[in-house]
């Protein structure tokens, strides 16, 4: 099978198309022949070893020492079940389903093998599966830092900076399904689309800055990595929580003794993505999407994705050329 091999930790150019041996499920595994994928901030950092402050050793623990241990890139994926092992339960072949490999990577590939206790469910037959891979990773992030962190009330108040990128375009759609009354925070071209998306107002950060309008949040989620509790604090109201998802090592072992503050690594479960699935079949979340590249091209998505400014998500779309 194809598959994009990742060798080394470097720059986009790291990333090569070549040639891997179809893998074959254990008896817990589904096969999948996967037809989309995605390249997301995590998987960049990851390929760069770019992380925030603090997490570089504990990364190449987990990922790999000298060089990365899996040798395929990529974490979400979306395909159609193959074949399954001889004691699998929950799925059978011809089974649509999408989700993520998380830290065992391997999903910027034709096939993947994957537990099926793992974060993998149907589809929903309402998205395509380009859509399916794009709306994962900001769609799981939002559930467990608004939902399962945050535990948004209806009539709270939310603001989201950064929010037409991957985990802000997901998070402005689930607090407003939540109940919240929210907020974005974008920049100039991107007003119209966090406004769709579900925003009541939205803040040009070319030309606002949120912390000095005098309005308070009872949640503010900062995906952008610039925003501290010192600059946030006339920002919230007495109760209200601040998210810092994109900070280093040290904020994170102080947000345990801090009421205030939300840290942490989103984690990916079956239930959540349950949740995501009926939210997605019920129209409260759809992927935004803001550029699809063909498997081969995997690289030069890297280099997009670099830049900082994409809107929702970049996608990886696999073709299957039957033999
Ligand atoms: N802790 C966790 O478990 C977890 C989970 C998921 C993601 N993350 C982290 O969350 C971060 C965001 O991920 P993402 O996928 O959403 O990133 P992304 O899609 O690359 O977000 C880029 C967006 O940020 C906007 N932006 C840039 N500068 C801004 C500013 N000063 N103010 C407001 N918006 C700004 C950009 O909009 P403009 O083009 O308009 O500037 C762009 O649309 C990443 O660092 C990722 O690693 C952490």
């Amino acid at each position: 099978m194809k598959a994009i091999a990742w060798t080394k930790y470097g720059a986009p150019e790291v990333l090569k198309l070549q040639e891997f041996e179809k893998p074959s499920p254990k008896n817990d595994e589904v096969l999948i022949k996967i037809y989309a994928s995605s390249v997301t901030v995590g998987d960049c950092r990851l390929r760069a070893l770019k992380v925030p402050m603090g997490f570089w050793l504990p990364t190449r623990l987990v990922f790999g020492l000298t060089k990365p241990r899996n040798p395929i890139s990529g974490m979400d994926i979306s395909g159609e079940i193959e074949s399954v092992g001889k004691d699998v339960k929950l799925f059978e072949k011809g089974d649509k389903v999408y989700g993520t490999a998380g830290m065992k990577l391997g999903a910027n590939a034709e096939y993947i093998c994957l537990s099926e206790n793992s974060a993998l469910v149907k589809k929903p037959n309402n998205i395509t599966h380009e859509q399916a891979a794009a709306v994962l990773f900001g769609g799981l992030a939002a559930i467990h830092f608004l939902r399962d962190k945050a535990g948004i009330q209806i009539g709270q108040k939310v603001l989201v900076n950064g929010a037409s990128g991957a985990v802000g375009t997901a998070s402005i759609q689930l607090a407003k399904y939540l109940g919240a009354e929210v907020t974005g925070v974008c920049s100039t071209s991107n007003t119209k689309l966090v406004e769709s998306l579900g925003a009541k107002k939205v803040i040009d950060y070319t030309k606002n800055d949120f912390t000095r309008n005098h309005e308070t949040y009872d949640v503010i989620l900062d995906t952008v990595g610039n925003l501290s509790l010192k600059q946030c604090k006339k920002s919230l109201t007495k109760q209200g929580k601040l998210i810092l998802i994109n900070t280093g090592l040290l904020v994170n072992l102080l947000s345990v003794f801090r009421k205030n503050v939300i840290c942490g690594v989103a984690g990916e479960s079956k239930e959540n993505l349950g949740f995501l699935s009926e939210r997605i079949e019920a129209g409260d979340i759809e992927a935004v999407i803001d550029r699809v590249y063909p498997l081969e091209k995997t690289s030069e998505a890297h280099r997009y994705v670099d830049i900082g400014h994409k809107k929702g998500n970049v996608v990886i779309s696999v073709e299957h050329k039957e033999t």
